[in-house]
């Protein structure tokens, strides 16, 4: 809490916008998040969630706007990790279903201001159906969501101002991989060893993410040519999908490029017909297992004389040529790589919003805490 007071103080410290600066200062934020993880414990989550996770069979997440993104990534990780199924919904959505109600999940808020009253109402309805066990992932201690559950994991990325969320957005993200880490030790599938390791990746994320930074120059490169574009599409696969539409949704809302993001694997069941060279197509293209599939989505962007933008790892094999422009970050980093993978996007949107000269941080109808329906 104290960190999150100090590093919050509201003054720009030399940039232009408050956004920049909060993208600047992920490293720092991830850090601080991560100040009292010493173990993979279910005591991170609160006291009484040792007995919380063991009685779980299942978990249902649920987020609005860029948190709603937060909470898809986890899923990968809490499905792969963990073994346990989880299911996300849009708070929005989820209020006024007839679901069914189990009273075995966990029900997992992500929210950074812990003040939507979407996220709020949608607890609510779930806590009426019987679902009890509620966790919150937020940034604020005295928000009415860490109130509302019992359980809850505050991220430390201090005050964030600028309307569109990013080191909410990638504390989150460490957030959830520790829950899909703290529920995958109790369903005995993490091994000492493993957990080492994941903890020692944890720690390396401040410095991996400086060095995705320092390559803010090629990334405005691009943006040059991408902000004389009225529609753009994102594409990803795998874990990296979420990212994709946290990609699309940070250019909507800054520079006001209208913006879609696809399953890759979709490409071929719709989007393919927009592409075009006035249609430009930005590919999160990590170094995983999909790269091949996706690969290959993406020749089927380029016979279309389709303009690839694409986000890779050192070592992909993909050299930038005719129509196709890569830039590579400096590893690959396992099932982290999407917090990586998320600053790229955010600094493309940022550019092209910059040379839009639109009002980055108050963009035109949006409020960063949404607390009417
Ligand atoms: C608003 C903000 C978004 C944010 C969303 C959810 O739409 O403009 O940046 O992602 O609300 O907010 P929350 O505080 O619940 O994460």
């Amino acid at each position: 809490q104290t960190v999150a007071a100090h590093s919050g103080a509201a003054d720009l410290g030399g940039y232009r916008y408050y956004m920049q600066k909060e993208i600047f200062e992920q490293p720092r934020a991830v850090a601080d998040t991560l100040l009292d993880v010493n173990a993979v414990m279910p005591e991170l989550f609160g006291d009484k969630a040792w007995r919380v996770f063991n009685g779980i069979d299942s978990v249902l997440l649920l987020a609005c706007g860029g948190s709603y993104h937060a909470a898809l990534t986890a899923k990968y990780w809490i499905e792969s990790l963990a073994g346990l199924p989880t299911a996300v919904e849009i708070a929005s959505e989820f209020r006024y279903r007839d679901g069914v109600a189990n009273p075995n999940t966990l029900v997992v808020a992500v929210s950074q201001s812990g003040e939507t009253a979407d996220v709020l109402g949608a607890v609510h309805v779930a806590k009426r159906a019987g679902m009890i066990h509620t966790l919150a992932i937020c940034n604020v201690p005295t928000s009415a969501l860490v109130r509302e559950c019992a359980l809850n994991f505050i991220t430390r990325a201090g005050i964030e101002i600028g309307v569109a969320s990013t080191k909410a957005f990638t504390t989150q993200l460490v957030a959830l991989f520790l829950l899909a880490l703290t529920l995958a030790q109790l369903r005995g599938r993490l091994t000492d060893e493993e957990e080492r390791q994941h903890l020692h990746a944890l720690r390396h994320l401040p410095d991996a993410m400086a060095k995705v930074l320092a390559l803010e120059p090629q990334i405005m490169a691009w943006s040059e040519t991408l902000t004389r574009k009225e529609n753009i599409l994102f594409l990803g696969r795998g874990m990296h999908y979420p990212i994709a539409l946290e990609g699309a949704l940070k250019m909507k809302e800054i520079s006001y490029i209208h913006a879609e993001a696809y399953p890759a694997g979709e490409l071929k069941h719709g989007p393919l017909a927009l592409v075009s060279d006035e249609m430009p197509v930005v590919a999160v293209a990590p170094n995983d297992r999909l790269l091949e599939k996706l690969r290959s989505n993406m020749h089927e962007v380029s016979a279309r004389n389709g303009r690839l933008f694409v986000f890779a790892d050192v070592d992909c094999g993909l050299s930038s040529g005719p129509g196709l422009n890569v830039i590579r970050l400096n590893e690959y980093y396992g099932p982290l790589s999407p917090i990586l993978h998320t600053i790229p996007m955010q600094l493309l949107a940022f550019h092209a919003a910059l040379a839009r000269g639109t009002d980055i941080d108050k963009p035109r109808n949006l409020a960063k805490s949404v607390t009417v329906e």
